[in-house]
């Protein structure tokens, strides 16, 4: 993008969003904004890279032994790998993948508000929940977003998977939740 022939719309735009940055961003348009990139990304990888290479061309198989078996990375982990590499450096938001039916049991809902979103995401996909945790003597603002099935390669591989809880899922089926933390002063 050439910023000068951005400047303008930009400018424009802080103007009239003045009085929300004057006054900061809440932690829920926050969470909304984080999770907008994040499953964009998770869109992007699956379709134009597993969904593409494996189930569609068939070049390259994704793996969870990635390394041994010399494939792709799967979604699932280069989310993981993705959070792991903000922890490091950002303490202002953390964030996973969870799912009722998990493939992996450390994915699993721990939490009431991990239980709690998950359930009501399950019932509302299009919808986000939101919370205030008390989690070890400390508050954080925690958000749950669906996780839908977007692509064939996300139900062929979960449905097929030996650890799999569950081998019925369909395309635009929640399968889990994006699960995100902010914690407030
Ligand atoms: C090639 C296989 C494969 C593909 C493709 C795949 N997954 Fe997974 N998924 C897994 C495995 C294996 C795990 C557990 C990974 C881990 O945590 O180590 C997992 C984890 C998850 C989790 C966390 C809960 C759990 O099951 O452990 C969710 C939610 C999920 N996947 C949804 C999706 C969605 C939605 C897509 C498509 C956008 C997708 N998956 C694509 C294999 C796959």
């Amino acid at each position: 993008m050439k910023p000068s022939r951005h400047l303008p719309i930009l400018l424009a735009a802080l103007v009239a969003g003045g009085t929300a940055a004057a006054e900061g961003i809440s932690p829920q348009q926050m969470t909304d904004a984080l999770h907008a990139v994040m499953a964009a990304d998770r869109a992007v990888y699956t379709k134009l890279i597993v969904n593409r290479l494996q189930n569609e061309e068939k070049l390259i198989k994704a793996s969870e032994h990635w390394k041994d078996d010399k494939a792709l990375v799967l979604p699932a982990q280069m989310f993981r790998y993705g959070a792991e590499e903000v922890a490091k450096t950002n303490k202002s938001f953390s964030y996973s993948l969870l799912s009722t039916w998990p493939v992996n049991k450390q994915n699993a809902p721990r939490t009431p508000a991990e239980k709690e979103g998950l359930a009501f995401i399950e019932k509302n996909p299009t919808k986000a929940y939101y919370k205030t945790e008390d989690l070890g003597g400390k508050k954080f603002f925690t958000a749950v977003y669906a996780d839908r099935a977007i692509a064939p390669a996300c139900i062929t591989c979960h449905n097929q998977h030996k650890d799999s809880p569950r081998t019925d899922f369909k395309i635009g089926d929640t399968m889990g939740g994006v699960v995100i933390r902010v914690p407030m002063n």
